[in-house]
């Protein structure tokens, strides 16, 4: 059932029940994080595997502090600016995390999620959520109640109900090793703006088998249609036979009929391109098509997300 009613999303989480629940950046599938049985049942409605471990969800900076064991100085300075954000940090985890919800490592990712809806039932709870991406295991996020409904609709018991994402793509991943930071996955908060808070930042983010971040496997985010990158021009040429879906940054192709183009932002704005990157992807792959093709964009602010998704959904599958 999708709906807005927080009395029975909060009711259903305290029954140890997933819900999904709407954040800036994607959908999220949530479960009451101190309870395991709970959080198994992520793992299972979305078919992940158990070494994948789980972001947990918190309503401030003090609920955070409860679950960690210390906030360094330069995570309280990112929480001060961007959280609420599109922002995660992995920090030390205090024992009453099970260890299911960060797959036995001893860092645990916790975010303060900016969307009214999930602040308010956050604030409710007396406990934090874990919650994953709401889609099954290595396809394209949802930014839609709609979209999880379509695929774990029959699932779960309840969506709630956000409208669509204001970010697009899910959080950006921070950690620390010593004294250097370290970014783990590129994501709706720009490094541009993080480096500017608190100087340089090392970005990991780039391996097929990362272990700081063991769910970033390369071939996630993946259409069911194959998704070629590269120049447009070129690939309309090269692929003139074939049934044809087309991703542009800015520009539209007389070639392609428009319900098969996205155009991810006609005034080549970032956010609006991170905004319809993946409704734009699912929209496509739902389409009666042989291949999508689709080009990178300026890999600055959100575009590094942007094109780090797209890398990733023309990955073929390992
Ligand atoms: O925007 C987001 O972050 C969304 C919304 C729902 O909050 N969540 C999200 O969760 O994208 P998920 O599970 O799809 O991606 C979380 C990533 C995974 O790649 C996971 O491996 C990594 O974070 N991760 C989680 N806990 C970790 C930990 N303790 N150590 C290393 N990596 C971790
Ligand atoms: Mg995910």
């Amino acid at each position: 059932m999708i709906g807005k009613d927080l009395d029975i999303a909060k009711s259903l989480l305290e029954n140890g029940e997933v819900v999904a629940i709407p954040t800036e950046t994607v959908y999220g599938l949530a479960a009451n994080a101190l309870n395991p049985i709970g959080v198994s049942k992520i793992f299972k409605v979305k078919n992940r595997p158990s070494f994948d471990p789980l972001i947990i969800h918190c309503a401030d900076a003090a609920a955070v502090e409860r679950y960690v064991r210390q906030v360094p100085p330069k995570a309280a300075r990112l929480l001060d600016a961007f959280a609420p954000g599109a922002l995660t940090l992995l920090l030390e985890k205090d024992d009453r995390i099970p260890e299911i919800v960060t797959a036995g490592l001893p860092k645990v990712a916790v975010r303060i999620p900016n969307h009214p809806l999930t602040l308010e039932l956050l604030h409710r709870l007396d406990f934090p959520l874990a919650a994953p991406s709401a889609n099954p295991f290595g396809y394209i996020s949802p930014t839609s109640a709609q979209h999880v409904s379509d695929q774990l609709g029959d699932k779960i018991p309840y969506i709630l109900d956000g409208g669509p994402c204001s970010v697009g793509v899910e959080s950006t991943i921070i950690g620390f090793e010593q004294e250097q930071v370290v970014l783990y996955r590129k994501g709706g908060l720009a490094l541009e703006k993080i480096e500017a808070l608190i100087g340089p930042v090392q970005v990991k983010a780039h391996s097929t088998s990362n272990p700081k971040a063991p769910g970033m496997l390369h071939s996630h985010y993946a259409p069911r249609i194959p998704l070629v990158l590269g120049k447009l021009t070129e690939l309309l040429n090269v692929h003139a036979d074939k049934r044809i879906g087309l991703i542009s940054f800015s520009e539209r192709f007389a070639q392609v009929p428009s319900e098969y183009q996205v155009v991810l932002s006609e005034t080549g704005n970032m956010e609006e391109a991170a905004r319809n990157l993946f409704a734009g992807m699912r929209r496509l792959d739902a389409a009666d098509l042989d291949l999508i093709v689709a080009e990178l964009i300026p890999e600055q602010g959100l575009g590094r997300a942007i094109n780090d998704r797209l890398r990733r959904a023309a990955a073929t599958p390992e």
